[in-house]
């Protein structure tokens, strides 16, 4: 598979062949949030139109399969990465010592630069028989010696700067000025007051320091009770501390956040402005690999960087496109024809049906043979992809048609990949006879949105 190489894209498709199609040394930053080996599968249900988002974590329970699978595609990021550039590998306790051992083989265990270590405030797996795991580990390392790493501040606690100055109301803290040395004896002046070093003791200042600074701050000095000099940090000049590798003060997405957009485990926007800040420049290339609802990219682009999203899940795709206010259209590999839909799990179609035709999933009603009821004119509709529609697929929708006593008309729909020879005569017998009009719709007609022409939706493109 060639396909082009173009910052700002969004692309559908197994990870593993598309990285392959990238040129060497384009990529600047690389962040990845794999399946952590959770052997399970995540899935969650999207307020209103019930559509299924998730993603599969199981590798036939062995461990090893999880990592090969990892290393063919951290060999290609690093293929991939810029001489100066640096890959995020998140991950959590489940596998984090054996990502470690396989990314020290594939980038030198000397560029491995840190273990981040990130307390998501969430106890998961708490048990009776072993402790609440509550963090997050995101390994980094640099391709080269040259990487870019720009220091990032965090605030401090306002606790700490305690003392409020009384003439102007700023708060501050107050840090030593004398310490141990050998200058006992000597005289500093501080703007009058003199103070003369005791035994032991020597000033981290020089006079002519002092003499600057008080010219710029005449209040900067606190004496304390036992009339010793210290020098004043305001928290309304305060930088803050450097951040460190343990990141505390970044909340995970839970239930009740406004973030929330129902992809299991989408990260929080802030700790990828945080990774994007610290390890690229603007203008940048930032990659995301598996890029889920598409996070990284929607932070890169608020940073003034440009994004390379890839992931697997079609319905992955379209949501980051829609954060991004990316045409659905341009995502490269995004299934198309009935071909393409054949070979995606069947959740993947039934969400493209009814993103297209904008209708509500009704799972419940699934395995009677009703898929979605399209959200304004309520026409029912059924998702066939396994095998040819035949006849008797359509038993439940007839009966709901049938029933409706109310003024909606008796109309109902089909999508399938290929449809048995039988259903067209079926379909206009079904009319002829009972008023009941099923329309059937190939993948052809729902691309070229024939649907709405015909009324059952609206509007399509909802997510
Ligand atoms: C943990 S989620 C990423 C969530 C993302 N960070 C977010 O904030 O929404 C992992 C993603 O990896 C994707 N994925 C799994 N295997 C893949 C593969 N071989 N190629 C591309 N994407 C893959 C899944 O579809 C899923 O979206």
């Amino acid at each position: 598979m060639i396909l082009p190489f173009v910052p700002n894209t969004i692309y559908c498709g197994d990870n593993l062949e598309v990285l392959k199609s990238f040129p060497q040394d384009a990529i600047d930053l690389c962040y990845i949030d794999p399946p952590f080996f959770s052997r399970r599968n995540h899935v969650d249900l999207a307020k209103g139109t019930s559509e299924i988002r998730g993603f599969h974590d199981t590798w036939n329970g062995e461990i090893s399969n999880y990592i090969e699978f990892m290393r063919a595609r951290v060999q290609e990021i690093h293929r991939v990465l810029k001489p100066n550039g640096t890959l995020y590998l998140h991950c959590d306790v489940s596998a984090v010592f054996h990502l470690k051992v396989m990314c020290d083989e594939v980038f030198g265990g000397d560029n491995f630069l840190n273990d981040i270590v990130w307390k998501r405030h969430s106890p998961s797996k708490n048990t009776d028989r072993n402790y609440g795991s509550i963090v997050d580990h995101v390994l980094y390392y640099a391709k080269g010696p040259e990487y870019t790493f720009n220091v990032q501040y965090i605030p401090m606690d306002e606790s700490v700067f305690n003392i409020v100055e009384p003439k102007t109301g700023r708060k501050f803290r107050s840090q030593p000025l004398v310490v141990k040395g050998n200058q006992e004896g000597k005289m500093f002046d501080f703007g009058g007051h003199k103070y003369t070093i005791k035994k032991e003791k020597a000033l981290k200042w020089t006079q002519e320091t002092i003499d600057e600074r008080l010219k710029k701050n005449p209040r900067l000095i606190y004496w304390t009770g036992s009339g010793e000099p210290r020098y004043k940090t305001y928290l309304d000049e305060s930088k803050g501390i450097k951040l460190t590798s343990l990141w505390t003060d970044i909340k995970l997405i839970t239930s009740t956040s406004s973030e929330r957009l129902f992809y299991p485990t989408q990260k929080p926007q802030k700790f990828m402005e945080r990774v994007i800040s610290v390890s690229s420049s603007l203008g940048d290339i930032v990659l995301d690999a598996f890029s889920g609802s598409g996070t990284t990219l929607v932070a890169a682009k608020a940073t003034g960087r440009q994004f390379v999203g890839i992931d697997i899940s079609p319905t992955g795709c379209r949501l980051a496109a829609s954060r991004l206010g990316y045409p659905t259209d341009k995502i490269i590999g995004h299934p198309r024809t009935a071909l393409d839909f054949k070979a995606v799990p069947r959740f993947e179609f039934v969400n493209w049906v009814c993103w297209k035709m904008n209708a509500t999933q009704k799972h419940e009603l699934a395995s009677l043979g009703i898929d979605a009821v399209c959200r304004h004119s309520l026409v029912p509709v059924l998702v066939k992809q396994d095998a040819p529609l035949v006849p008797v697929d359509l038993q439940s929708i007839e009966r709901v048609l049938e029933s409706r006593k109310d003024d909606r008309a008796k109309i109902g729909a089909c999508v399938a990949l290929d449809f048995d020879a039988t259903i067209e005569p079926f379909l206009a017998q079904i009319k002829k006879d009972r008023g009941i009009t099923i329309n059937r719709y190939t993948i052809e007609d729902i691309n070229r949105d024939k649907h709405l022409h015909d009324g059952i939706s609206v509007i399509t493109k909802l997510l």
